[in-house]
C-alpha cells in the first residue's frame, strides 16, 4: 500500500524527521516491478532504502521512497568445506551474521552488529576489524530499473574498494539489489589480527576463541564505542578514513609522532579520520541538537530534533578544520539525499 506524506524518522538511523511524498514497502521483485511500471511514478524521483543506516536526509523527499523488505536465507550449495547462502536484500545484516554464527559458517563474524540490511551491504562494501563483505562475496542479483530485467553481478563486476562499489558510481540509482550470495566456510580461519579484538578476547580471558566468542567480542567492542541508533541517531562512521602517500604521512609523523596509520599498499597508508578529528578538538563537541560522539569522533550524532542540514553544516566545519590543521581532506562515507 502506498502511503502519502509520511515521516521518514523511523526509516533512517540518524532519526531525521524528513517527509516522503510517497512511501511503499515491497517484499518481492514482482511487487517492485509493478510499482516501477506504474505510470504515476515513471518520472518521479525515487529513493530505495534498506535499514536507512547510511543516509543523511537533507530535505523532505518529493518523490517515492521504496523500502526493500525481501526476506529469506537459502542454501544454494553445500559441501564438506563450505556453503553458499543467498539472503534477501531486506534481511537485517546482523540477523544474517547470527544465522551464520549459529550454524557455524565462518566469514562474517567480524561484521557483527553493523546496522543496515543485506541489500545495502555491498553498496559500500561494509567492513570492520580486518574483514570486508568482498572477502565473502559470491554474487548478487539486482533489478535494472529501466529494463526491469534481473541482472547478476559477480565479484569483478561489483568493483569493490574501501567503502566503494559500482553501486555508488556508474550503477547508482540504476539498479536495486534484490539478494546477495555469500561464500562461507565450515572450517574457516578466524581473523583476530585487529588489535581491539585481541585485547577484548584477552580481557574475556579467552585464548583459543570459538566463532561465537569472536562474534561476542566484536559486539562488545562496537557497543563500547558506537552509539546505539535506537537511543542516539547516527549512521556509524560519518567519514571515510583518508588514504595518503606514505611520504606525506612521514611528514605528519614528524609533527604528530603518535599519529596512527594502516598500510594500504606500498605507496599509501590510511589515517584514522577519528584520530584526526579528535586531535583537532571535535570529540564530544555539540552544536544544538547535533554533535560529535563522545567515544568515537568519526561518528556524528543527532541528539533528537536535529536536521540533515545541521549535520551537514557540522560535517563541513570538521572537514575544514581537519584540512587547515593537517592539509588532509576527509570525505563523507554517508550518502547525502536531497
Ligand atoms: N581514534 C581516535 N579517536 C577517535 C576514534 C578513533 O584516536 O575518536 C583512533 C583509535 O585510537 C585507533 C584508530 O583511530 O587508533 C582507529 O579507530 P577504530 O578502531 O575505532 O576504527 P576506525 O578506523 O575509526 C573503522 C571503520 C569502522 C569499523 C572500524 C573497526 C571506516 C570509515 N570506519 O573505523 O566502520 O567498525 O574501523 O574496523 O573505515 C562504519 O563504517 O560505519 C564503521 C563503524
Amino acid at each position: 500500500m502506498i502511503k502519502e506524506n509520511i515521516s521518514l524518522k523511523p526509516y533512517n538511523t540518524f532519526g531525521i524527521d524528513a517527509k516522503a511524498r510517497f512511501f511503499i514497502s515491497i517484499d518481492s521483485v514482482e511487487k517492485l516491478k509493478t510499482i516501477l511500471s506504474l505510470e504515476q511514478f515513471k518520472s518521479a524521483k525515487k529513493l530505495f532504502i534498506g535499514g536507512g543506516s547510511n543516509l543523511l536526509l537533507l530535505n523532505d523527499f518529493d518523490g517515492l521512497v521504496i523500502k526493500i523488505e525481501i526476506s529469506g536465507i537459502d542454501k544454494v550449495t553445500e559441501n564438506e568445506n563450505g556453503v553458499i547462502l543467498k539472503a534477501g536484500a531486506g534481511v537485517i545484516w546482523h540477523d544474517f551474521v547470527m544465522y551464520c554464527v549459529d550454524n557455524r559458517f565462518y566469514g562474517v563474524e567480524n561484521l557483527s552488529l553493523i546496522p543496515g540490511t543485506v541489500g545495502a551491504a555491498p553498496m559500500q562494501n561494509i567492513g570492520a576489524y580486518g574483514v570486508e563483505i568482498k572477502d565473502v562475496f559470491e554474487s548478487l542479483e539486482a533489478l535494472n530499473t529501466s529494463t526491469l530485467e534481473v541482472e547478476t553481478f559477480n565479484l569483478e563486476k561489483c568493483r569493490f574498494g574501501y567503502r566503494e562499489s559500482i553501486f555508488k558510481h556508474e550503477a547508482k540509482d540504476k539498479y536495486v539489489i534484490l539478494n546477495v550470495s555469500f561464500n562461507l566456510q565450515k572450517k574457516g580461519n578466524l581473523n583476530l589480527e585487529y588489535g581491539a579484538i585481541k585485547d577484548t578476547l584477552s580481557q574475556m580471558q579467552i585464548s583459543n576463541p570459538t566463532l561465537k566468542e569472536v562474534c561476542e567480542a566484536v559486539i562488545s567492542i562496537r557497543k563500547s564505542k558506537l552509539p546505539d541508533p535506537a537511543k542516539i541517531g547516527n549512521s556509524g562512521s560519518f567519514f571515510k578514513n583518508p588514504e595518503i602517500p606514505i611520504t606525506r604521512f612521514e611528514k605528519l609523523k614528524e609533527k604528530y609522532p603518535n599519529a596512527p596509520s594502516y598500510p594500504v599498499n606500498e605507496n599509501l597508508v590510511k589515517v584514522p579520520a577519528g584520530w584526526l578529528i579528535e586531535q583537532a578538538g571535535w570529540k564530544g563537541h555539540r552544536e544544538g541538537n547535533v554533535g560529535v560522539h563522545t567515544k568515537q569522533a568519526l561518528v556524528l550524532v543527532n541528539y533528537g530534533g536535529g536536521t540533515g542540514s545541521e549535520i551537514k553544516a557540522l560535517a563541513e566545519k570538521i572537514q575544514k578544520s581537519v584540512f587547515e590543521k593537517y592539509g588532509i581532506e576527509i570525505n563523507p562515507e554517508v550518502n547525502f539525499i536531497g
